[in-house]
């Protein structure tokens, strides 16, 4: 079986690492690995391949930024002839970006099976450009492998075959679990932001991302988030590696972080984790660092009105807050009074889901 395993941006390359690793110890099974160029920047990719220790991409798309139109058709056209040269058994695409998107459309149409690794997770807010890649690509994905109950749900509502939904777990959650091992292993005295991790102490830091559209491109709602984060940090310091997008809009809107946020740059996957497994509370308005924090049961607090990855509310250790400064405050202060939501672990987020998935696909 010929398998093309797709990542294009940072958190799929966390998805097909598992997925990746996990293969070459099977027989009968060719995997080979493109990156379409979605993310390019050094600290965005390579540092991610040297860190999940994956091999050179087989096939590199070279995409590159622009519109949603432009970048996905430009995905589109690269990975089009990669197809018809290669004539893979099988597609494999991640998460919903819009690398997912662009690949599993060219693929189907050129009649190759696509399996959907994270499928069937929905915020029902087609404001989201993820909403759409995500449903585009469940709605013609012939294998839907799913982390959470919600997202079987969804895909049977949706009218997709019983036998063609499983909830196998998390790819993402394997290589954390992974990625912890490993950081114990090494000498973290190379990392620039240990002197942070030093400094703070006792005292503790937040660690924060943001990088939604809906939180940075809008001038209102970015200024509301700053007036929250330079509260926050008048009471416990943050550590804030900025995505390029967010680093763009700051300068673009003017507005001032106080000096008790540390912009530090984008961070390889071990760098981040070693900051934010320690971190008071997670600030955030990632997909998968809900996730992350709930395995390893960090509170968590998500900059957002919804989820699509519900199970990390009801079980795990997520607080939505939305993206409005008293709202913010409030559940910053709930956490700090309390100690925040402990949580548990779900089902399957056990480090074992690529194996799930090739058993299932072979
Ligand atoms: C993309 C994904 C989002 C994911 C996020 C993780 C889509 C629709 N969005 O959003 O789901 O959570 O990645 O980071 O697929 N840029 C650089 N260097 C890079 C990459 C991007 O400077 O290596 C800048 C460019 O100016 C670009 C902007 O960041 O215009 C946004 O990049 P893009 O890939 O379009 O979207 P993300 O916001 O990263």
């Amino acid at each position: 079986m010929k398998v093309l395993l797709v990542a294009g941006a940072r958190p799929n390359f966390m998805k097909i690492a598992p997925l990746y690793h996990t293969a070459a110890g099977l027989d009968n099974l060719q995997c080979l690995v493109v990156h379409t160029g979605q993310h390019y920047d050094y600290e965005m990719s390579q540092a991610f391949f040297d860190d999940l220790e994956l091999p050179k991409p087989d096939f590199f798309l070279n995409a590159g930024s622009g519109s949603h139109a432009v970048q996905t058709a430009k995905i589109m056209v690269a990975f089009e002839a990669v197809c018809q040269e290669h004539r893979p058994d099988l597609v494999l695409v991640v998460g919903d970006v819009n690398s997912t998107l662009a690949c599993s459309i060219v693929a189907k149409k050129m009649c190759i099976e696509v399996a959907h690794v994270e499928a069937g997770l929905r915020s029902f807010d087609l404001s989201m450009p993820e909403e759409i890649n995500r449903m585009v690509t469940d709605a013609i994905s012939d294998y839907f492998f799913v982390t959470e109950p919600s997202g079987v749900d969804n895909l049977l509502r949706e009218g997709k075959p019983r036998e063609a939904v499983h909830l196998v777990g998390h790819v993402m959650i394997d290589n954390l679990l992974r990625q912890v091992e490993k950081l114990q292993e090494m000498d973290t005295g190379a990392f620039a932001t240990r002197e942070f991790k030093d400094r703070f102490g006792e005292r503790g830091y937040v660690f924060l991302t943001l990088h939604r559209p809906s939180n940075v491109d809008d001038r209102e709602v970015f200024a509301g988030i700053v007036t929250a984060l330079n509260e926050i940090a008048t009471d416990c310091p943050i550590l804030f590696p900025v995505h390029p997008r967010t680093a763009k809009m700051l300068e673009t809107f003017g507005l001032e972080l106080s000096p008790d946020v540390i912009r530090l740059p984008p961070l390889g996957f071990r760098e981040s984790l070693f900051l934010w497994r320690d971190a008071v509370l997670v600030l955030t308005d990632s997909g998968g660092l809900q996730e992350e924090t709930t395995a390893l049961g960090v509170p968590c607090i998500t900059l957002r009105q919804n989820t699509e990855r519900p199970i990390t509310v009801e079980q795990g250790s997520n607080i939505l807050a939305g993206s409005k400064t008293a709202d913010i405050l409030a559940a910053y202060r709930q956490v700090r009074a309390n100690g925040g939501p402990v949580g548990q672990v779900p089902l399957l987020w056990d480090g074992k889901a690529a194996e799930r998935i090739w058993d299932i696909l072979r």
